[in-house]
């Protein structure tokens, strides 16, 4: 599956992950005990879940991407707890990792599109960059702003924020976008988007087609009553919102892309995603 990031989405939240759906999860998404693992591999597992590699010494990688949730979060939280005392927030949601070893190195694509590359801004070309990217700045340090909502996170233009490559830095047209994850497990997932906005599937896709024709449901309000929408983005990079590709091409009171009902049969087929999934 191609993993793009860019052509997207934003709102209060942008890219489509998904999940919950009031779900239950766990034992089905386990792999089977029987797989084969190299002796590198079987020492990679060890550390990955390792508690004493960490500041408090209680988490490990497993701790936020736990194997009986298809290497995602355990918990519904938006975003995960760390630090030596583990009371302090990661600004993004944490993604599944299960099936990483298909995600692309970034680049863009022939028209244009980033495409792969690791976390949300898609800023470590690949997983040996990703780990220093860890050491340069951990998920778990504290965020910027103590309000959850609209930490304004700028997506892929905040990529040169790592000092790895500063060639996105004066892209303001990518600012807000996000990597597009990887939906396979997404019903395992209780926490969807890069900001960990939604728990369930119904309220991650009845925002996909109302943002835009009912934006009151989602977005606080101007004094003069309309909705503020995008107000998750600093307001001179909220033109770069997709608003013409469907379901977002609509306007304020048109008919939203898909019923409730649709909206339910895409979600029956997004639960057949899940590793293990018996109908
Ligand atoms: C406190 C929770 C937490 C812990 C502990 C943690 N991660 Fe993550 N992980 C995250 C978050 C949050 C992100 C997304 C960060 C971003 O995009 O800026 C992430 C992203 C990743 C990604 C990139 C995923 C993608 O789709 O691009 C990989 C790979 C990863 N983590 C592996 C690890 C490994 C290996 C460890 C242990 C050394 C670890 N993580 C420990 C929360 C955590």
């Amino acid at each position: 599956m191609r993993r793009t990031i860019g052509a997207c989405l934003a709102g209060a939240t942008m890219a489509l992950a998904g999940c919950g759906g009031g779900g239950t999860a766990a034992s089905a998404a386990a792999p089977p005990a029987d797989r084969a693992l190299s002796d590198q591999a079987v020492l990679g597992e060890k550390i990955f879940a390792d508690t004493t590699l960490s500041a408090s010494g209680r988490q490990s990688c497993a701790s936020c991407h736990d194997p009986a949730f298809a290497h995602s979060p355990a918990n519904a939280l938006a975003v995960q707890l760390g630090g030596p005392n583990g009371d302090l927030q990661g600004s993004r949601k944490t993604p599944g990792i299960r099936y990483l070893a298909t995600n692309l190195p970034f680049f863009f694509d022939s028209e244009g599109t980033p495409v792969g590359g690791f976390f949300w801004d898609g800023r470590a070309a690949n997983f040996a960059a990703q780990a220093t990217a860890r050491r340069r700045s951990s998920p778990t340090s504290p965020t910027t702003t103590s309000a959850c909502r609209a930490t304004r996170d700028r997506g892929l233009c905040q990529r040169a924020d790592l000092a790895q490559r500063a060639d996105l830095a004066q892209r303001g047209d990518l600012c807000g976008a996000f990597k597009v994850p990887s939906l396979r497990n997404v019903a395992l997932r209780q926490a969807l988007f890069h900001n960990g906005r939604f728990r369930t599937l119904k309220d991650a896709l009845t925002f996909y087609v109302q943002r835009d024709t009912n934006p009151e449901k989602w977005y606080p309000r101007t004094a003069d009553g309309s909705a503020l929408k995008f107000d998750d983005l600093p307001p001179e990079y909220r033109a770069n919102v997709n608003t013409s590709e469907a379901p977002y091409d609509r306007g304020r009171g048109d008919r939203p892309a898909l019923t409730d009902a649709e909206i339910d049969d895409v979600i029956a087929f997004l639960r057949t995603l899940s590793d293990g999934y018996a109908p």
